[in-house]
């Protein structure tokens, strides 16, 4: 259907990647890791040079976040997807609540159903549909997802918890980019391929000292067996003298670090309005065109990182992504493959910019209406 159709030169985006994840990495933070040349890749993570790196990081990510001062930035390979395991046998007493809109969110939960010793239960919306947690008596766990990347919804409010409670928060892809109030929250995390403009494979976890203390009594339990590369201890041990427990990918936390630079220089509040005035762009076009539409309804909880924009069933939007990847202009705007849906999933992460995301909007509207 679009074969024919080619980008005009004018509304070519200066870069092609507009990917939920893995997400733009400046060209300039490649290049400046390029330039350390032999004093960070191919040395000791346990060493200074590196855990400067690694300091720097936790310290940027805490002045960003404005965190209290007796949170803790624990670091760690294998991801939000790891993490999911390590929370359920190492967090999680015996009742989570796991609040679910989507793939990932339903993902932590199936991660944690089946380990034998706890009983998770589960609020569940139709994907699309957005939801905010609350808190469920008798839970000693909520669990929910700050950005549904699979749906593009965001939660909006957080409830309080009790002392024998804790909160937690997939960040994943909304982290550094939509707000929480940080005192609500005892477990918040991502991976840093989203706004964070890193590498995959690697975690940052945001501990309250009642997260810390759930982690270290449960670690005291003799009959729960964690293993090794699962235990919050190494974890918590080792992010405390800016290292991870075994060997990480130094670039991953190289270009974390100044990604977290980048935001700081601007602050959370500046970086946040400017993922409000991409949002506004993108589902104001959704919603001048008859042939597209906000695929989340309900206008509060449409993403400020990822907007999902379905398209008239007369077009397909698979077609048209495949057509901008050839020529190299527009690469990763498909929907959630196991979403099915005829749509545009597109990052408004931080390094998207306004007018790459106006440029794409542009040339989306003109391969269609030429269709
Ligand atoms: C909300 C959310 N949670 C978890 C994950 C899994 O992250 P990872 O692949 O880094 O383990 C993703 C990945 O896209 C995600 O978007």
């Amino acid at each position: 259907m679009f074969e024919s159709f080619k980008v005009p030169k004018h509304l070519i985006p200066s870069d092609p990647r507009f990917g939920v994840g893995p997400s733009l990495i400046p060209i300039e933070a490649v290049e400046k890791l390029a330039k350390t040349g032999h004093e960070l890749l191919g040395t000791s993570h346990r060493r200074e040079a590196v855990r400067k790196v690694v300091q720097e990081m936790q310290e940027g990510l805490k002045a960003y976040f404005k965190l209290p001062a007796d949170y803790e930035v624990v670091i760690g390979n294998g991801g939000a997807t790891l993490l999911w395991d390590m929370i359920g046998l190492g967090l999680v007493e015996k009742n989570p609540h796991h609040f679910v809109c989507g793939e990932f969110s339903d993902k932590w939960y199936r991660a944690n159903k089946n380990i034998p010793w706890i009983n998770p239960e589960i609020t569940k919306v139709e994907f699309g549909k957005g939801i905010n947690p609350v808190y469920k008596t008798g839970a000693d766990f909520i669990a929910c997802t700050l950005n549904e990347t699979s749906t593009g919804v965001m939660l909006t409010e957080l409830p309080e918890v009790p002392q024998d409670c804790l909160l937690a928060i997939d960040a994943t892809s909304g982290a550094g980019q939509i707000k929480i109030d940080f005192k609500k929250s005892d477990l918040y995390y991502f991976s840093p391929q989203k706004v964070f403009a890193s590498e995959g494979g690697f975690y940052v976890a945001i501990m309250s000292p009642k997260a810390i203390e759930r982690a270290q009594k449960i670690a005291k339990e003799a009959n729960r067996f964690i293993p090794e590369s699962f235990k919050w201890s190494h974890a918590i041990e080792n992010s405390r003298q800016n290292q991870t427990y075994n060997t990480p990918a130094i670039s991953t936390i190289f270009f974390l670090n100044e990604q977290v630079k980048l935001m700081n220089k601007l602050g959370e509040d500046a970086v946040v309005k400017e993922a409000q005035r991409k949002a506004n762009l993108m589902y104001g076009w959704a919603q001048s065109k008859s042939y597209l539409s906000p695929f989340i309804a309900e206008e509060k909880f449409r993403s400020l990182a990822v907007a999902t924009i379905d398209l008239d069933e007369k077009y397909k939007a698979d077609d048209l992504a495949l057509a901008l990847r050839a020529q190299g202009v527009v690469y990763d705007i498909d929907a959630y493959r196991k979403l099915g849906r005829n749509q545009f999933r597109i990052g408004l992460f931080h390094n998207v910019s306004y007018e790459n995301l106006e440029k794409l909007t542009q040339l989306i509207s003109l391969a269609i209406e030429g269709a």
